[in-house]
């Protein structure tokens, strides 16, 4: 029998759009507004006033931590930022050809095999490999970069936050207070956003019960495609490729005309600006005029003004990849490390939302509508 439409408890929507699949307290997205809360806090607050580290602490654990608090989980995550010594020389032969993403997923991955607590399930041994998982993201970033670009690896600073220290692992530089904020801000900026493709692809990897490390795996595989985390690094191309304002409206005209998608531009659930790309165009402003190169910055505000004024009745506004991609250039960052930046700070909410999800777990098991065919007459080989 082929599969009808009245058989199924729901409609069918393509690509899950409006279907809730979980509860949960973590974050909320108001897509008509333009707003994002991280477990009840705007996020501009958090932007202004918090740390990737006290972040992460909300969205795992409900609250912000106390001062004690605090400084304990800053502590865990610093000790765990070293990488084995093998992990050092994986990476070294991995090929150099390959892509930064790629090689954080197979690294998270080993990492796995080597955990002290791989045969625990228990919330605590979660926790436990959420803090591992997340210290150490930020060391295979740099280093994936650094072995890439033959580079020496650079030890972790104990004595810097967790947004220095990746800046300092990744350029060797430790960074002034002014950008190791900014990279913070980016962190913080990044580290959640409800349920989106690659958080619900750690969930059901979570939900049949499987580790930790095999949920962040599938949540950074997720991620990497151009249509989620993988755009950041394609706005940079696709503003390169523009190369001055002049070019822009004939450029982005002609991409519409075939129907090709602007990176950096639209969303799922927000239908207006994203409140994530409105704080990053603010540095992106800043750091281009003091730094006076602003040409990236210029072009990037055209892209804006053009497609704006061509899809804006769709609800086709900057989402947080296109001016990311413009601070990044600006902090003199490669684009090939974007993406695997925003998932040094999404695995923050990957791991919150995998805790949560298993405290009442339920597998996911979809159902899908069969419209091929039936009844069909099986000849055997020989006849065929
Ligand atoms: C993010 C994204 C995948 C959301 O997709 P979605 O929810 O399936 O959106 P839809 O495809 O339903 O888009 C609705 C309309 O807006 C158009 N649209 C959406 N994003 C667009 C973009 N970036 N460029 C051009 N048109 C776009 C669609 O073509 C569609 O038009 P139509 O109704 O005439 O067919 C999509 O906006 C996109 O591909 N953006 C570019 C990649 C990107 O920046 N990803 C990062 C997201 S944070």
């Amino acid at each position: 029998m082929v599969s009808r439409m009245e058989e199924f408890q729901v409609p069918f929507s393509r690509g899950l759009e409006g279907v809730p699949v979980a509860i949960t307290a973590i974050s909320h997205i108001d897509g008509k507004q333009g707003n994002l809360i991280y477990r009840g806090f705007p996020i501009e607050v958090l932007a202004q006033f918090s740390t990737f580290e006290e972040t992460t602490y909300l969205l795992w654990f409900g609250d912000l931590p106390n001062k004690d608090e605090l400084e304990n989980f800053k502590r865990d995550l610093i000790e765990h930022r070293r990488i084995p010594d093998f992990m050092k020389e994986c990476i070294g032969n991995i090929p150099r050809d390959t892509h930064p993403m790629e090689a954080l997923r197979t690294c998270v991955s080993m990492l796995g095999c080597f955990d002290p607590d791989k045969h625990d399930t228990s919330r605590g041994a979660r926790i436990r490999k959420a803090v591992r998982i997340t210290a150490q993201m930020a060391t295979i970033v740099a280093y994936a970069h650094r072995t890439r670009k033959g580079l020496e690896l650079i030890d972790p600073n104990p004595n810097l936050s967790h947004a220095a220290n990746l800046l300092y692992m990744l350029t060797g530089e430790v960074p002034d207070a002014e950008t190791a904020r900014l990279m913070d801000v980016i962190l913080i900026l990044h580290a959640e956003h409800g349920m989106n493709a690659s958080t619900f692809a750690a969930m059901v990897i979570a939900s049949t019960l499987s580790d930790m490390h095999s949920a962040i795996v599938g949540g950074i595989g997720a991620l990497r495609g151009p249509l989620h985390g993988g755009a950041n690094e394609r706005v940079l191309e696709m503003i390169e490729e523009i190369g001055s304002v002049e070019n822009v409206e004939p450029y982005i005209k002609n991409a519409l005309a075939q129907r090709r998608r602007i990176m950096g531009f639209g969303h799922r659930v927000y239908k207006t600006y994203d409140p994530r790309a409105r704080i990053l165009k603010e540095y992106a402003r800043k750091l281009s005029q003091k730094s006076g190169q602003t040409k990236w910055f210029e072009i990037a505000e055209k892209i804006e003004e053009v497609v704006i004024r061509e899809l804006g009745a769709k609800g086709v506004f900057p989402n947080v990849d296109f001016y990311s991609a413009i601070v990044y250039k600006m902090l003199d960052l490669p684009k090939e490390i974007f993406t695997p930046l925003f998932a040094a700070a999404r695995v923050a909410g990957w791991t919150a939302h995998v805790l949560e999800y298993l405290q009442n777990n339920r597998i996911f098991r979809p159902t899908s509508i069969y419209n091929g065919p039936t009844e069909v007459e099986y000849i055997p080989l020989e006849e065929r």
